[in-house]
């Protein structure tokens, strides 16, 4: 074979590739894409079938330990997460700290580093793989009530501590929403869409917030540096914050008094800077089979729960239009995750500032996987990629009485 650290070092050869569009990073058994037969399948499974009858729990232990779990598996990973829930009583102050409009991916980036601050209320035995899976538990556990606690902050409302006896999901909603006095019981529909969202956005092989985990986890950083990392990559508008940009451009179009034809004659028109926003994908070219699983249950959730919604009737006003409309037919300009998820979480009353927050979750168990799966690499290296250099040649040092 070519030994290309040997070329390179010998011809000062360096491939030049912006965004990662065509380097492969790393091998990885985890994930599979193929954008343009629009298939996803984790560690083997299509997400159709994952999606049909798996949960996001069960899903979190396929991706991290490689098979789905068995019963007893299933009952200890449970019983991690059920133990784990809580925050330090510390944690409350940490809180405090922050201004109450604080943006909520900045609070989880933070908590999740602090968590690592704070001893293990439940301490491993010692092993390493005892002691990752309780990492891995306490992560994808507490990331939930981070979320729930940031929110109930901004909402100057008191912390609501987890309920044992409530399911992952059920869990987070009791957290976010449920009054003093009041337990908050979420419709099962609901239960059932959110975890969807969850489960679906997994993992999604080397994208931006996950190369950031293999990024950062490749200095040796521990998994809780590692995820708060991704927390950073993943609020951008180009990746994780994208189902915020679809609110806000519903919100525009609605406010500004603007009908779903104009929008779309804007989005056509290359020189108005104006895209729809959840509308195309870079690496799925003819459908995202998330979305077509989200659409289904967006469907139902909304009938379900008889939400009257201007946002939303925009929403499924450009979502019919363009799908018939052939600037958007021809350049397979379908609606990706982002929108249909967007949709969701507003109808079931999920704030805007938070979609992002609920994407990190779901993505967690994936970013654990891929930290883990780089560690166990024998042939892992440090991230270091290359440049090539574009500043000035040798230039003599000027003492600052003559520079101009
Ligand atoms: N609205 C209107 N026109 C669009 C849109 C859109 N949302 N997306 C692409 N186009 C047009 C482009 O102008 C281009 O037209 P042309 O062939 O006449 O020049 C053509 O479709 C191809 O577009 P590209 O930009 O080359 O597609 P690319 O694969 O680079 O971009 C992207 C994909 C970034 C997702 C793009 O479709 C987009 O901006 N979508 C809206 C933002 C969004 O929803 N992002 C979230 C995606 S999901 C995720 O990544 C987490």
């Amino acid at each position: 074979g070519l030994d290309i650290a040997r070329l390179r070092s010998e011809t000062g050869l360096i491939t030049l590739d912006p965004g990662y569009g065509n380097t492969g990073a790393c091998t990885s058994a985890i994930t599979f894409i193929d954008g343009e037969k629009g298939i996803l399948r984790y560690r083997g499974y299509p997400i159709e079938q994952l999606a049909k009858s798996s949960s996001f729990i069960e899903v979190a232990w396929l991706l991290i330990f490689g098979k789905l779990p068995n019963q007893a598996e299933l009952d200890v990973f449970r019983e991690r997460l059920t133990r784990n829930a809580p925050l330090h009583e510390s944690f409350k102050h940490h809180f405090e700290g922050f201004l109450v409009d604080s943006p909520p991916m900045a609070i989880l980036s933070a908590m999740v580093n602090t968590i690592a601050c704070f001893p293990s209320q439940n301490e491993c035995d010692g092993s390493d793989e005892e002691c990752f899976a309780e990492d891995a538990a306490r992560l994808i556990s507490k990331v939930r009530t981070i979320a729930a606690y940031s929110y109930r902050r901004a909402m100057g409302l008191p912390f609501n501590y987890p309920d044992p006896k409530l399911s992952y999901v059920a869990n987070f909603l009791h957290m976010m929403f449920s009054m003093p006095y009041d337990q908050h019981v979420a419709d099962p529909e609901v239960v059932d869409a959110l975890n969807l969202i969850l489960l679906l956005h997994a993992d999604h092989e080397q994208n931006c917030s996950t190369s950031t985990v293999r990024t950062v986890g490749s200095s040796q950083a521990n998994l809780y540096a590692s995820c708060a990392a991704a927390v950073g990559a993943l609020w951008g508008p180009l990746h994780g914050g994208a189902n915020v940009a679809v609110l806000e451009m519903l919100e525009k179009i609605h406010k500004g008094g603007i009908s779903a034809a104009d929008a779309l004659k804007l989005a056509k028109d290359h020189t108005s800077g104006f895209r729809l926003m959840g509308f195309g994908h870079r690496v799925y070219k003819n459908f995202d089979p998330r979305a077509k699983i989200l659409k289904q249950s967006a469907d139902k959730v909304l009938a379900q729960l008889g939400v009257k919604d201007p946002l939303l009737d925009v929403a499924r006003q450009l979502e019919e239009m363009a799908l018939k409309d052939s600037y958007f037919v021809e350049r397979k300009l379908y609606p990706n995750v982002d929108f249909y998820s967007g949709i969701i979480m507003r109808a079931i009353g999920i704030p805007t500032n938070m979609f992002t927050v609920l994407f990190a979750i779901g993505r967690m168990p994936g970013w654990i996987a891929q930290w883990r799966e780089q560690n166990e690499d024998p042939k892992r290296r440090i991230a270091r990629p290359r440049q090539i250099y574009t500043g000035p040649n040798v230039t003599d040092y000027v003492p600052i009485e003559q520079r101009k």
